[in-house]
């Protein structure tokens, strides 16, 4: 069955991973991605391209990125994006694997997962972020001062309140804990160490940072190696406090994972100004990680909707960028014909059982709430393929008057509650096309064809 979502982002054959470079130029979204072109697993690092004039519809480009140096000659690994005088410039991970293997897939991989050497490349893109020219030598080769000599990666690029740029990188210290190293520049030319903030509380080595304000808060975003349990070792989390940049001690007031069934992994944010809306946007955009495809499907990974990110009552919060809306089709009425193409939404009231992606027989997706013990239920069970990367089932805390969203897209389905105060997705390999959803047992439903 071919399964490719309808709004989920995917790439037109083969593997796909992290978000890169998300930003607004020129007029367009762009999205970036870590793309292998030869194969359905991961390897060969390029960057794929898309972009877009409303961040829910995209156009495939021609690969952005590819490796053809000494530095990265086996790989562009993730990065990010700035605009400066009209030009954009991205920072990525380039790697040098020390001894290749060719994996089942015949594609080269490191011989040793330990056994590379990264450095940080600064390229820039005259004509509107479809080519680039890399700058050698790198602006931040492996320095062991201030990183480890392997697991360093994944600059994340921005500019600060006082007028200067700083990256933050991924770090490890000594495979014991993670760590963030900060350098910093005037120009994006030539940077210097800046500070170290390590923590021994998160995994022992950390990916895909990226670090903002929002309201006054410091928010971290970032994927902790090891931070999870066994079975699922790495996932997606965010970090809300205050980082004192004079001694680099970040104070922590909360915590919280991206993503509650730790599908989501390697998320990425931008920022920047919406004329319409006349003010300026942090939107996130996460890779739902798939280690297989779908059985006869082309294509491996997705991305999660576009969500605008904020921060209430102390909790990072995310949830689909507005313009998601504009997707909406009117009212479902049929329910034993969606395509799996909805958007639900409504307010809990007692107990509740909805079955998605359901058969005629009644399995599918399972969302269950007990009301005694203020506990949502989600299980795939019935519905779960062998590439999943997340979690069978999960229980929720939810109260009644709580708001719940569920927006389904063919093989996947991103699921909120209160606005992105809890959020998971769950890719699926449907059963059939049939809603089973009792109106009596939700307050406020509505159901839209998307
Ligand atoms: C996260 C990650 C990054 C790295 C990239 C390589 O998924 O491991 O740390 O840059 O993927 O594809």
């Amino acid at each position: 069955m071919k399964l490719r979502p309808k709004y989920h982002f995917t790439p037109k054959s083969n593997w796909m991973n992290d978000p890169n470079g998300l930003c607004y130029h020129n007029g367009l979204f762009h999205l970036y991605y870590q793309y292998n072109p030869f194969g359905i697993c991961w390897g060969c690092m390029h960057w794929g391209h898309a972009t877009s004039k409303d961040m829910i519809n995209w156009n495939h480009e021609d690969i952005a990125l590819k490796y053809d140096n000494e530095y990265d000659k086996d790989g562009c690994f993730s990065g990010s994006a700035i605009e400066k005088d009209g030009k954009l410039h991205i920072f990525y991970t380039g790697v040098k694997y020390h001894k290749i293997k060719y994996n089942e897939y015949n594609i080269p991989v490191q011989d040793d997962p330990n056994g590379f050497t990264p450095c940080q490349i600064h390229a820039i893109s005259e004509d509107g972020g479809y080519t680039f020219k890399k700058i050698l030598p790198p602006v931040i080769e492996i320095d062991t001062r201030y990183m480890h000599d392997v697991h360093v990666r994944d600059p994340k690029v921005f500019k600060t309140k006082n007028g200067f740029y700083r990256i933050v990188l991924g770090n490890t210290e000594n495979y014991k804990n993670g760590s963030l190293i900060f350098y910093k520049s005037n120009d994006l030319n030539t940077w210097e160490f800046e500070g170290k903030w390590e923590s021994n509380e998160f995994g022992w080595g950390w990916e895909c940072p990226d670090f903002f304000e929002i309201d006054n808060n410091d928010v971290l975003v970032f994927s902790p190696m090891g931070a999870g349990s066994k079975e699922y070792p790495n996932i997606s989390m965010y970090l809300l406090g205050k980082m004192d940049f004079n001694n680099f001690n970040f104070n922590i007031a909360n915590k919280g994972l991206i993503d509650d069934s730790l599908e989501i992994y390697a998320p990425q944010t931008f920022n920047y100004y919406d004329d319409k809306q006349n003010k300026e946007r942090r939107i996130i955009i996460g890779w739902i990680r798939m280690i297989k495809p779908f059985d006869d499907n082309e294509f491996c990974g997705m991305m999660t909707i576009p969500r605008e990110c904020f921060v209430e009552n102390n909790v990072f919060k995310t949830y689909p960028v507005k313009e998601f809306e504009n997707e909406r089709k009117g009212a479902l009425n049929d329910f034993n014909n969606t395509k799996n193409l909805y958007d639900i939404e409504f307010k809990i009231k007692d107990n509740f059982d909805i079955t998605l992606f359901a058969d005629s027989s009644k399995k599918g997706l399972y969302l269950n709430y007990d009301k005694n013990n203020s506990l949502l239920t989600i299980d795939r069970k019935d519905v779960k393929y062998n590439g999943m990367s997340g979690l069978e089932k999960i229980e929720i805390k939810a109260k009644s008057g709580d708001d719940v969203r569920i927006i389904s897209d063919i093989s996947v389905v991103e699921i909120f509650i209160n606005r992105g105060e809890k959020t998971s997705s769950f890719t699926v390999s449907p059963l059939g096309d049939n809603i089973f959803i009792n109106k009596n047992e939700l307050n406020n439903l509505n159901i839209y064809s998307i």
